[in-house]
This record gives C-alpha cells, structure tokens and sequence, in this order.
C-alpha cells in the first residue's frame, strides 16, 4: 500500500488537490490521507472549495490560522512533523507555493519521507514575493517535481536540477476547471448579483504588493473608479484585501459606487460562472490567469511579472503592473469589442492528475520499490 500524505491550506490548493484525491482513490494499493493546516479558515476560503468540489473531509486540521510568514510556517512545521512520525508515509504530495507548500515539503524531507510538487518550476523572478521564496525552496527538495508548463521545465534546469525529476504532466487547477464546468453552467449567481452576460468584469486583489501597499492600493482603486464609469466592476473581496480596505478607509468610497458590485469571496462554481460570463477579468491573482486563458476570456494582470508565461504567450493574459495607461488602455481594447483568441497550452486537457498518479504508481508502487 503507498500511503500518501497530500497537504492543502489555502483556496488555490483546494482546488488543485480535488482531482488528484480523486484519482489516488480510483486506486485500491493507494492510501491518501488529507491534511489541511488551516493557513485559509472562513467558511468561504475553506470549507466552500470542500463542498463544491466534493473532496473528502480531511483526516486531519493543523489549524494553525493566520500569522507573519515566519510564524505561520514554523507552525505548519511543528504540527506537522507530528503528524509524519505518527502516519510514516511513504510521500507528502504538496501543490502550488503558499506558506503550507513550503513548510510541509521542508519538514518531509528533513523526515526523510520523498516530496512530490505539483506546480513546480513556475518562477517570478521577483524574490519580494513571499511565493517566489516558497517555490524555490519547495523545489530544492522535492523528488517529484511535476510542472505545468514548459518554461518551468527550463527554470528548474537552469538552477541545476536533475532533469530525471522533472516532469512535464499539464495542470491540475484546468482538471478542475474542466470537470466543473458543465455544473457552473447552473450556477445563479448572475441573477443574484443582478448581472447581465458580457456586461460586466470581475474583479479580484490580494497581493500585497497591491493590497498592503497604501500608496498602490490608492493608486489602484483611483484607476479603477474611472473603469467603473464604462463598465460594471464585481469584486469578490480576498480577507487580506478587506482588511486593508478597512484599515484605509477605502471600503465605504467602494460601497457607494453604483457600478461596483461588491461580494464575499465565492465558491468554486458561483466564481467559475462569473468569470465565464464576464466581458473580461482584472486580477493578481496567478491560478485565475490560466483559468481565463482556457476559457477564452480576457484578462488584465495587474502585476509587472508573470510566473506563468505561456499565459501571455499563448493565452488572453496581459501584464500592465499598476500603471493607469496601460490599465486603462487595456480596459478600453477589451470593451470596444476586440476579439482575443487564445490557444490552450498542450496538456491542459483535464488528465493532469491520472498522469500524475500513474507516474507515482510506476516509481513507487508495490512492485517498483525505489
Ligand atoms: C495566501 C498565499 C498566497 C495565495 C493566497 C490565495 C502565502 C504566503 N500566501 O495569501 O500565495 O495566493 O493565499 O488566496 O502563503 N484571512 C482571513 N481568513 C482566512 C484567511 C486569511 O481573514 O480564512 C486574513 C487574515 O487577516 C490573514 C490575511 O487574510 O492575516 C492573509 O492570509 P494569508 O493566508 O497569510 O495570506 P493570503 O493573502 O491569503
Ligand atoms: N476563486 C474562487 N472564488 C473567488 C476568487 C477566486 O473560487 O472569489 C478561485 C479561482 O477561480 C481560482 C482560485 O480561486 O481557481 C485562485 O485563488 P487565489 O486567487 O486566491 O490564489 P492564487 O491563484 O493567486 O494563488
């Protein structure tokens, strides 16, 4: 039996672990255990993903709730350690870059137990973002390194990598996707919000380079008041980015705009279904890049660096940082009706999580002890 350790913390892992528990349970020599640290705990950063894409309740909650960066993982880790020496798996299945990622695949290895990355090799080059450390650090010990796109195969070469580990498997965030799409298809939530298709752009913020920055976060909510007054703006609101609305006095100027709809964070489908009928997308977030470059529908990154390239090369993407011209110039295009046409990246085809188990079935399945 190949017990498997995968470990989730926040909303993007949520959704990129969904598949591939899926998958390990189609196998009966796979024991999956699910662990969450508790890095994202509202019920609607939590507990919705568990709903809406059916994964099982996790076998265990290290509910270590938020903290500094520094704190935050040495909690994951002290906790989580415990959890290794108790269950002895034979791998820790870690996805994406978020503190979680990071402080699980560290303390594996120092246990001795082999790392699998899901969503390796994706690389900013901007050391200032707290991701960019995770990702880097996460890959060095990881033994499975499974990537997404091929700029991330080049990435891990280049930083000395044995290219054996690296393998190239497509995206499970797009397994997801695909799989859950016919069912947002019945989602309500355009007539909740009182949208039309096509009519309206989705709005979402949570970098701290955005969001805990005062002066770019003024700057950007000046850029996208004038965006309001050509376009309907529906923001679904990331706890970080309230906070700091909040703490800037900027939530009830928000509250007082008509063409600005503002929401909770929502659930997988009700967002899937918003980004679909959306005219087209602003966003820092990395994961919503690549959903909208599946989807065909634009999208305007307010970042000035992209981890996930191909999204620009072959998808809707565009990169503007914070720069009002670019924002605004980008807006403008996308509603005066130009058509974007974007091609899906080769192996986003929904069967990213049965290359993945089948690889770590052939390495470490009974009969092929590594
Ligand atoms: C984290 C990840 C980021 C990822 C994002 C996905 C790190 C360093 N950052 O950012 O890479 O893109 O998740 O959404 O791991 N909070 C709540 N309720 C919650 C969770 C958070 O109120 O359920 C608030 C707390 O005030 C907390 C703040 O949000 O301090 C930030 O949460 P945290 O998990 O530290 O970082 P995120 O910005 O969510
Ligand atoms: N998402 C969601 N509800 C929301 C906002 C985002 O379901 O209100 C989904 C989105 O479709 C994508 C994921 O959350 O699948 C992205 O998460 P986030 O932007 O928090 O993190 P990142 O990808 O930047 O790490």
């Amino acid at each position: 039996m190949l017990k498997i350790i995968n470990v989730v913390g926040t909303r993007p892992n949520f959704i990129k672990i969904a598949p591939l528990i899926k998958e390990m349970k189609k196998h009966k020599d796979i024991n999956p255990i699910l662990i969450h640290t508790g890095q994202h705990y509202d019920a609607s950063m939590s507990k919705a993903f568990f709903e809406d894409l059916n994964i099982p309740k996790p076998n265990l909650n290290l509910e270590v709730g938020s903290a500094s960066d520094a704190a935050q993982t040495a909690k994951i880790m002290l906790k989580f350690e415990k959890a290794l020496l108790k269950e002895k798996p034979d791998l820790v299945l870690v996805v994406g870059d978020v503190n979680s990622t990071f402080a699980a695949a560290i303390t594996a290895k120092k246990c001795g137990i082999k790392v699998a990355h899901v969503e390796s090799g994706l690389r900013s080059f901007d050391m200032k973002m707290p991701e960019e450390i995770n990702r880097i650090l996460t890959d060095h010990v990881s033994d499975f390194l499974f990537t997404t796109e091929k700029s991330a195969n080049q990435n891990l070469i280049n930083e000395g990598i044995d290219k054996k580990k690296i393998l190239y498997v497509g995206n499970v965030m797009i397994d997801t996707l695909i799989s859950h799409r016919e069912k947002a298809k019945k989602s309500r939530i355009l007539q909740k919000l009182g949208l039309y298709k096509k009519e309206y752009a989705v709005l979402t913020l949570h970098r701290p380079s955005n969001v805990d920055d005062n002066e770019s976060f003024k700057s950007i909510f000046n850029i996208l008041n004038k965006v309001q007054r050509k376009i309907k703006i529906v923001f679904p609101i990331h706890p970080r980015t309230l906070k700091n609305l909040k703490k800037h006095c900027l939530l009830e100027s928000l509250k007082s705009k008509k063409s600005i709809v503002l929401t909770e964070p929502l659930g997988y489908l009700d967002f899937l279904s918003l980004m679909i009928n959306s005219k087209f997308v602003i966003t820092d977030s990395g994961g919503i890049q690549e959903e909208t470059t599946v989807l065909n529908v634009p999208c305007v990154t307010i970042r000035n660096t992209t981890e996930r390239p191909i999204t620009t090369t072959e998808g809707t993407n565009v990169l503007v940082s914070t720069d009002e011209d670019k924002i605004l110039n980008s807006c403008n295009h996308i509603i005066k009706g130009v058509n974007v046409k974007s091609k899906i990246p080769k192996l986003w085809d929904g069967k990213a999580a049965d290359r993945i188990i089948n690889i770590l079935l052939a390495n470490l399945g009974r009969n092929h002890q590594t």
